[in-house]
């Protein structure tokens, strides 16, 4: 049983607060929650409660989140059995009683239901992965991993946010990190020859400094061959476009900021095609704004057949938006992240949703993360089978990439891995 909850401020990997929440149970065991944060956020989300008084912490810290969860929510969840946590999740959605959580805070409320998730599996005396999947969970996910950050993760210097490789030929997770390992590194020193390395973003992919968005393929295909692999073969790339950042709903326009151009929604979908097409991509995620239905119809009936379509900001990790999505075949795949929906039983269920459908879920870090792996656990519990965490640099990112290799360690002779044979789920 749950004995008490504390909350407190706590900073991200953006220097950003954030909310952490201790949990002690009867028999004096413990476990933490820490919050992520996003910065392209989905108008979706359940709602991150900020204290808004730009006085203070640039009107971004979280006191009141702290202060929900040690009075309101602390009255309501102690005593609760820690082992069940769909009841303790549900005591706070009822709590709270807004749909998007509005009223105490994702972010309060996600730190609470982290912190008991972890409290229950360190009571079981066994890892997290093991407890929240009841001992189902064995599959070690296709990592895809950032090499060059773009769009709200580095001031605009490229209009897609994120270049990503997927390590298509790689037999085991551990090899995935290999074949990253030398793409990663093959980008940098490319940079570093044209003069171009300017640091990192905030995922930890390179900063880039491009004059055309495709000139950032051509650099990127190079990096793979440099690398020693065949673009498409063992190393694809993956791309989030994050289309809502670049989408105007007024005149219903997508808008190109690095070389000023703008599209229509059949013209920006026509691109979106013509690049699945011209270049060795596995992956796109939000190929289109959050409101635009028509276009993710569109795309995924060009190219759905053969490369995986995420829903980030279109579903929200939302079962609402995932089963309307799910209705009409507007995507194949979802973007599975804890704070979108604010708890760890509707993520849970959300991933679920999704495999039923014949989907494939994706697990999600946010752009502003912690020094908290919990998400690595999430997709070894649930078998999601791939998990994206951002760059291949920086501890908030490497952490979750080094729990994955603890965890294949750990499951040993159990762990398992499809890789990219996962996407003939979803590929006919
Ligand atoms: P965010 O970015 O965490 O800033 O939303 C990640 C993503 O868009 O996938
Ligand atoms: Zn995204």
């Amino acid at each position: 049983k749950i004995q008490s909850v504390d909350a407190y401020q706590i900073y991200d990997s953006r220097g950003m607060p954030t909310v952490e929440v201790e949990v002690t149970l009867e028999n004096g065991v413990k476990g933490c929650g820490l919050v992520p944060s996003g910065a392209s956020t989905g108008q979706f989300e359940a709602l991150e409660l900020r204290d808004g008084d730009k006085s203070k912490f640039r009107g971004k810290s979280v006191f009141q989140a702290v202060a929900n969860v040690n009075g309101e929510i602390s009255d309501a969840v102690v005593g609760l059995d820690a082992y069940d946590q769909r009841a303790v999740d549900q005591a706070m959605i009822n709590l709270d009683g807004t749909p998007n959580k509005s009223r105490l805070g994702a972010n309060a409320i996600l730190g609470v239901s982290m912190a008991v998730a972890n409290a229950a599996a360190n009571a079981k005396g066994v890892p997290l992965y093991e407890s929240l999947g009841g001992g189902e969970g064995n599959l070690l996910p296709l990592p895809e991993i950032q090499i060059i950050g773009g769009g709200a993760h580095a001031n605009w210097r490229t209009d897609v946010q994120d270049f990503l490789v997927i390590a298509t030929g790689a037999k085991d997770y551990a090899e995935t990190l290999e074949i990253t390992f030398n793409v990663y590194h093959a980008a940098g020193d490319i940079f570093r020859e044209r003069n171009k390395y300017y640091g990192l973003a905030d995922e930890g992919g390179y900063w880039p400094e491009f004059e055309t968005n495709e000139e950032v393929f051509d650099t990127f295909v190079e990096a793979i061959k440099r690398a020693g692999y065949t673009p498409g073969k063992e190393a694809s790339i993956s791309l989030d476009i994050a289309a809502s950042d670049l989408y105007d709903e007024e005149t219903q326009t997508y808008k190109f900021r690095l070389e000023d151009r703008s599209f229509t929604r059949e013209e920006f979908a026509d691109l979106m095609i013509e690049w699945c097409e011209k270049y060795p991509i596995i992956s796109v995620e939000d190929p289109a704004a959050d409101t635009d239905w028509e276009s993710w119809d569109k795309i995924m009936k060009s190219v759905g057949h053969k490369v995986q379509i995420i829903g980030d900001d279109l579903f929200t990790t939302n079962p609402t938006r995932i089963q309307e999505g799910i209705e009409r075949g507007a995507a194949n795949s979802v973007l599975i992240k804890l704070n979108q929906i604010g708890s760890v039983t509707e993520t849970i269920d959300a991933i679920r949703m999704t495999q039923e459908a014949g989907w494939l879920p994706v697990v999600s870090a946010r752009s502003g993360e912690t020094e908290d792996a919990f998400i690595c656990h999430l997709s070894v519990a649930t078998n999601a089978g791939q998990l994206k965490v951002g760059s291949f640099a920086r501890s908030e990112r490497m952490v979750k990439w080094n729990e994955c290799l603890r965890i294949e360690r750990t499951l040993g002779e159990k762990a398992e891995f499809v890789g990219a044979e996962l996407y003939q789920k979803i590929f006919k």
